[in-house]
């Protein structure tokens, strides 16, 4: 397994360009389900959970077609055979967001076997409300041997008026699973309390483009008018506003500056509003889009401290609380994080607290009192955007800080390690049974 060997204390400068969203790229492929004519997808990914997605839809009998090695970032699927309908196991366990393919198989082929994705290490997880919303369309659905197993009526999927809210708020997959399943439902289809986040938009847009008929995606309330097929579609995937996020805190933990390309600056208000409370520069310098702009980070003078609460879209996102509390670590006062999303989602608490980080967690929320400085340390966390905090305190941090297991951050960005690098980090990608043997 690799690990990063981070020498810290470097301050990050240069330039970046934001990559494709892996969260809009995974349902917009599980789309591709939907219709048997080819869907092209532009700026997608190279990413772990991109590989395992196409290998289930191929699984699935929508195989990629156009392995051009000429044109990266671009992928055609198409439908080849509709008769395969099992998601398993091995697969879904490993990238919770197989499930999205539930929604496009219930809808196209009219019967579904999907595994149970289970918990993972930010919580439970469960799929109560992507069932509910499902069953409101006519599916019957059980659960067999660990598999969620749906059947549609004859006649197919019918629309209804379905309430996606739970008691964290509304479900984005589980968003994606309803709208893409109500495209193909006979008549009117009414989500409430859907999910506003920017992915769910892109979805719809792609949706649309193939001829679906939806109105409000974005807002809480999606109206969908039900078509008899759908068809051919070419589309290019939002900007990651995580990796976007991510690399911005990574310049303002290290005091650094740093110039964002094809940046949805749009999509981040709420992080930037915390960035410019803290003192953190945030400027859009040009693009004409601004889900595509272009944006400039410059240092604070001192970093101040700050109330963050995650919440669903628009409000802070909890994919970006690990690298926001790493920074905060930092801060001259006491700082408070709150939880409102996945409320276990702390991996990252323990590791700080190992690098000299002063956090005192009580349930969903956790009180920093900052320190003038962190202290490398070998770290490890079981989740994508806790490793992401983890790397932001070791480019902080004097001397060296070890990150495990980061095959958890190759699920969401791609080559890290090299990104960082060729922004000024000493940032070194190693076995970690290299790193045994210098122990020893
Ligand atoms: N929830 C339920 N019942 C459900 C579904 C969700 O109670 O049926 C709860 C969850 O337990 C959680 C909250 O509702 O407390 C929100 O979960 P949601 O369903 O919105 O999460 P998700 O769709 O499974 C996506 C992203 C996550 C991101 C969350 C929240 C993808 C592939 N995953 O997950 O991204 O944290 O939305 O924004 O889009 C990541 O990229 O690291 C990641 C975990």
């Amino acid at each position: 397994m690799d690990a990063f060997v981070i020498k810290g204390g470097r301050r990050l400068s240069g330039r970046i360009r934001v990559g494709g969203a892996k969260n809009a790229a995974l349902p917009l492929m599980a789309a591709a389900l939907l219709t048997d004519e080819p869907i092209v997808l532009h700026d997608v990914p190279d990413l772990t959970d991109i590989r395992s997605m196409t290998r289930l839809l191929a699984e699935l009998g929508c195989p990629r077609d156009d392995e051009d090695a000429e044109r990266p970032g671009r992928m055609r699927l198409r439908t080849i055979d509709r008769s395969l309908i099992h998601a398993r196991y091995s697969l879904v366990s490993t990238m919770r967001a197989g499930v999205c393919v539930l929604g496009p198989l219930l809808a196209r082929r009219g019967r579904a076997r999907v595994a149970m994705p289970g918990g993972c290490a930010i919580g439970q997880r469960p799929i109560d409300l992507h069932l509910r919303g499902l069953e409101a369309l006519g599916a019957r659905i059980e659960l067999e041997g660990g598999d969620v197993v749906a059947q549609a009526p004859h006649g197919g999927l019918r629309g209804a008026r379905i309430f996606l809210g739970g008691p964290f708020g509304s479900t984005v997959l589980g968003t994606a699973n309803v709208l893409c399943a109500a495209t193909l439902a006979t008549g009117t289809t009414l989500i409430e309390s859907a999910a506003c986040e920017p992915e769910i938009v892109d979805l719809a847009a792609l949706l649309s483009k193939m001829g679906a008929r939806i109105n409000g995606a974005g807002s809480p309330r999606i109206l969908v008018e039900g078509v008899d097929a759908l068809g051919p579609a070419e589309h290019r995937v939002m900007p990651d506003r995580i990796e976007a996020g991510t690399y911005m805190c990574a310049a303002a933990i290290t005091g650094g500056e740093l110039a964002l390309e094809n940046c949805p600056v749009d999509a981040l208000m709420a992080l930037n509003s915390c960035l410019e409370s803290v003192g953190v520069g945030v400027q859009t310098t040009g693009g004409d889009d601004p889900m595509r702009a272009r944006v400039r980070i410059t240092p604070a003078r001192t970093l101040r401290p700050a109330m963050v609460t995650t919440q669903p879209y628009p409000g802070f996102p909890t994919d970006l609380q690990a690298q926001m509390l790493a920074m905060l670590c930092l801060a001259d006062g006491n700082s408070v994080v709150t939880e409102k999303v996945f409320p276990e989602r702390f991996l990252h608490v323990a590791e700080l607290t190992r690098m000299g980080a002063r956090l005192y967690r009580q349930g969903p929320t956790v009180v920093i009192s900052g320190v003038p400085g962190l202290v490398g340390a070998p770290v490890m966390a079981s989740d994508l955007r806790a490793s992401a905090g983890l790397v932001l305190a070791g480019l902080a941090a004097r001397e060296t800080t070890i990150v495990r297991r980061v095959y958890h951050l190759d699920r969401g960005y791609q080559r890290m390690d090299r990104s960082l690098a060729s922004l000024g980090a000493d940032v070194v990608r190693v076995d970690d049974r290299d790193l045994d043997r210098i122990d020893e």
